[in-house]
């Protein structure tokens, strides 16, 4: 039988999967499910349309058939986290480890992992592992998965996070900035993935961002890494149906954390609400809970109208009007820019 899968992202994108088997009044069917989703979002509270049970798969008249997946159940989770001595890569910390999964907790400060393992271990009585590393080094992902297995530790979920964003016109930006950039960001992200993929059952989710959605001029190398990042994940999504793997992009709109100070400057949150870290994982975990949970999430109901403008405009219109906003955002923040 044909199942399609209609789901809906962030409260509003509709994912089509037609599988083989298809015929032209399922193909029909396929496209009425997706306008229902679409007409009627699914917030993560209600159970999707047509929903029995735990387990079951509900078909409806033409093959509508959510693809049911169980409860993650933390307890029995190992989750690896990148990016963990600070902002949202410190907040899934707390918050997995108080849903009882242990945790391998990797950035290159290793006085701020030691710290936060103490802390998460003694409050939650999960098993803590700070693993120092840089990872930008070459075959990253090799390189700490077999760090990891020396420890004698199985990761069975992973949170790729760590990652760093650059801003100012492109014939501005450091060379050899921009290339570490591309090389946390998207290469080493590939590369951990790739190394841990194989032992996963729970869930991976990768940080990707609202500017990932469409060009971002004056971040021109970064939103094109986190668009790299949503579109590689919501490959992988697709890849691990019917696996038992749940795959989530995450994508924060500017929410408060260390990015800035990285970055060098606030002018890509000027004149925007920033979500605190709390709100973002809580937005991703909540989506991971999902009986069937879609590809990605946008974080923040005004990030999430953001991200649509690119659907309703054309690509010229879109562009040039996210180029004015940032040129307005660097312009109002003053001499120097
Ligand atoms: N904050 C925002 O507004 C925002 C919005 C959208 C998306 N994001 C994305 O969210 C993710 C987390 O960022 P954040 O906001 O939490 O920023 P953050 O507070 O600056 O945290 C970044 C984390 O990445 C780690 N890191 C940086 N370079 C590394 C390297 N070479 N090897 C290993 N770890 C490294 C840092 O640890 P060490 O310095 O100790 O290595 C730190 O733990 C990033 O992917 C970012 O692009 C952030």
């Amino acid at each position: 039988m044909s199942r399609i899968d209609a789901e809906q992202e962030g409260g509003a994108d509709v994912v089509t999967a037609p599988q083989p088997g298809l015929t032209p009044s399922n193909v029909t069917t396929i496209a009425e499910a997706g306008l229902r989703a679409r007409l009627a979002p699914d917030d993560g509270r209600r159970p999707p349309q047509g929903w029995k049970g735990e387990g079951e798969q509900v078909t409806r008249k033409g093959a509508v058939s959510p693809t049911a997946m169980n409860k993650i159940d933390y307890r029995t989770q190992t989750t690896l986290i990148t990016g963990a001595s600070a902002g949202l890569g410190a907040e899934f910390a707390r918050l997995l480890a108080e849903r009882g999964s242990d945790l391998v907790l990797v950035a290159r400060r290793a006085d701020r992992l030691e710290a936060l393992a103490d802390e998460l271990s003694a409050k939650y009585r999960v098993t803590v592992t700070a693993v120092p590393f840089d990872l930008t080094v070459p075959a990253a992902g090799e390189a700490l998965a077999k760090e990891v297995a020396r420890r004698g530790i199985t990761v069975t979920s992973l949170v790729n996070n760590a990652g760093f964003g650059t801003h100012a016109p492109f014939r501005q930006e450091d060379a050899e900035r921009v290339q570490q950039e591309i090389g946390l960001n998207v290469a080493s992200l590939v590369d951990v993935t790739r190394a841990f993929i194989g032992q996963l059952t729970g869930f991976l989710v990768n940080v990707a961002s609202s500017l990932g959605y469409q060009p971002w001029p004056n971040a021109a190398v970064y939103g094109a890494t986190k668009a790299f990042v949503l579109s590689f994940t919501e490959a992988l999504w697709q890849e691990s149906r019917g696996t038992g793997l749940r795959v989530l992009a995450l994508s924060p709109g500017p929410t408060r954390t260390e990015f800035f100070d990285a970055l060098g400057s606030d002018d890509m949150a000027r004149g925007v609400r920033m979500q605190t870290p709390r709100q973002v994982v809580t937005t991703a975990l909540r989506t991971l809970d999902r009986r069937n949970p879609p590809p990605s999430v946008v974080s923040g109901t005004f990030n999430w109208v953001t991200t649509l403008t690119s659907r309703f405009t054309t690509r010229r219109a879109n562009v040039l009007a996210f180029g004015a906003l940032t040129q307005w955002q660097m312009r109002s923040s003053g001499p120097g820019h």
